[in-house]
């Protein structure tokens, strides 16, 4: 299996992790030697519920039964992407009605660019540096990382860029500009959050020039903050939202929401402004709505606080420098580089999964399911500081 994981499955680093996945479970993930591994990424803070979670499980048997894919978007009425769109807008203020499904986050982010240059007339989009937004052509022209985009120009054009968290940078949002694009917390950057009104100040810029907000909370959104949405905590609401990831319980998904009167837009002039075959499947539609139901209707969201406390308060370490983040979207950020390599793959070894973020090379992932349990967190805890000391002895 490894060697033709290797040679017929196309790879993007040289050295991938490679565990043979034999099943997965709660928040454990098993290899094929039947070793349990904690899992403290979740699949890229995708599988919010764990993995097969029984609700999440139940809610594709169920659809499964019924139809699988039966058209494309948006013709015919299909109850769990309805449920899931409606229900989605329960919770979100009320200018945010409408929902677009997608297969992924990418797909979501290049839709969410089309309509604000649709709403607007204007081209102009302003991103952050070190942003990610995702791989596809539009939502890689918005990555604020030149060095991984150089080598596909070129992108599309009339984008500039801006330094997250820096005031005086406001200035360049102008009448020219079709929307601002930000992740409400940067995730790829190292966990950075806002800071000193920054969200409500570039909210404030975009009213006064015309231009619309996008806020992409792929990886904040759907409670892995403490709250539903990451821009909850920060007094401002976007025109468009960008969800994806925790959204599918462990399915693949996107979504972007904005008012009625945006998004109907895109169905004139052009007509079919954003077209996809498979978005808002059934099965995947079912999943995300047993996953939003569970995440909205438990205690999971108000537990995030304190289980991030719990990991702040057992992960204390001297290579240690900070633990950056909110809720179970957190960075450990280490002395160097080095140790974190030599973290993530010893815990591997220990049975613990860790990850690196896209951009900040000293920083380890910790972005468990929202369901891990305490004496998970506790375990997984001191499996990084037995390793760190073992480092540093
Ligand atoms: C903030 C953010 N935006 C967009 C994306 C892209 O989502 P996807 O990989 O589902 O296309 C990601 C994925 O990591 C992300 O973290």
């Amino acid at each position: 299996m490894t060697s033709d994981f290797f040679k017929y499955q196309a790879q993007t680093t040289p050295h991938p992790l490679a565990m043979t996945i034999s099943h997965a479970e709660g928040s454990y993930i098993y290899d094929t030697n039947q070793k349990g591994y904690l899992d403290f990424v979740a699949g890229v803070s995708a599988c919010s519920l764990g993995h097969r979670h029984p609700k999440v499980v139940e809610a594709i048997k169920n659809q499964l039964d019924k139809y699988l894919h039966v058209m494309v978007y948006g013709e015919y009425i299909q109850e769990p992407a309805v449920e899931l769109t409606k229900l989605l807008a329960s919770h979100l203020p009320k200018q945010l009605e409408k929902t677009y499904l997608t297969n992924s986050g990418t797909e979501a982010i290049d839709g969410a660019l089309k309509l604000a240059r649709r709403v607007t007339g204007r081209s102009e989009i302003i991103a952050a540096h070190h942003a990610y937004h995702g791989n596809t052509m539009g939502a890689l022209s918005v990555m604020g990382f030149e060095e991984r985009k150089r080598a596909f120009r070129p992108l599309i054009p009339d984008v500039r860029f801006i330094t997250f968290n820096r005031q005086e940078d406001l200035s360049h949002i102008t009448t020219k500009t079709a929307a601002v694009i930000l992740e409400t917390i940067q995730g790829g950057a190292g966990f950075i959050e806002p800071k000193d009104g920054y969200l409500e100040k570039v909210r404030a810029q975009c009213d006064a020039v015309g231009a619309l907000l996008i806020l992409d909370e792929i990886q904040p959104g759907i409670g892995r903050t403490g709250k539903l949405f990451g821009f909850e905590h920060y007094n401002c609401t976007p025109d468009i939202l960008v969800t994806g990831k925790g959204l599918g319980g462990g399915m693949p998904i996107g979504a972007f929401t904005s008012s009625s009167e945006y998004m109907d837009l895109l169905q004139d002039n052009p007509k079919l402004g954003h077209i996809t075959t498979f978005g808002g499947h059934p099965v995947i539609a079912a999943a995300a709505l047993a996953t939003l139901k569970e995440i909205t209707e438990s205690h999971l969201m108000s537990q995030t606080l304190e289980k991030e406390a719990l990991i702040r308060q057992h992960l204390k370490h001297h290579l240690i420098t900070e633990i950056r983040g909110r809720g179970l979207m957190l960075a450990a950020i280490m002395q160097s580089a080095d140790i974190t390599n030599e973290v993530v793959l010893r815990c591997k070894d220990d049975g613990l999964i860790l990850f690196w973020l896209l951009f900040e090379p000293k920083a380890i992932r910790i972005s468990p399911p929202l369901t891990i349990s305490n004496d998970e967190i506790i375990k997984g805890c001191m499996i990084i500081t037995h390793v760190l000391d073992s480092i540093s002895s």
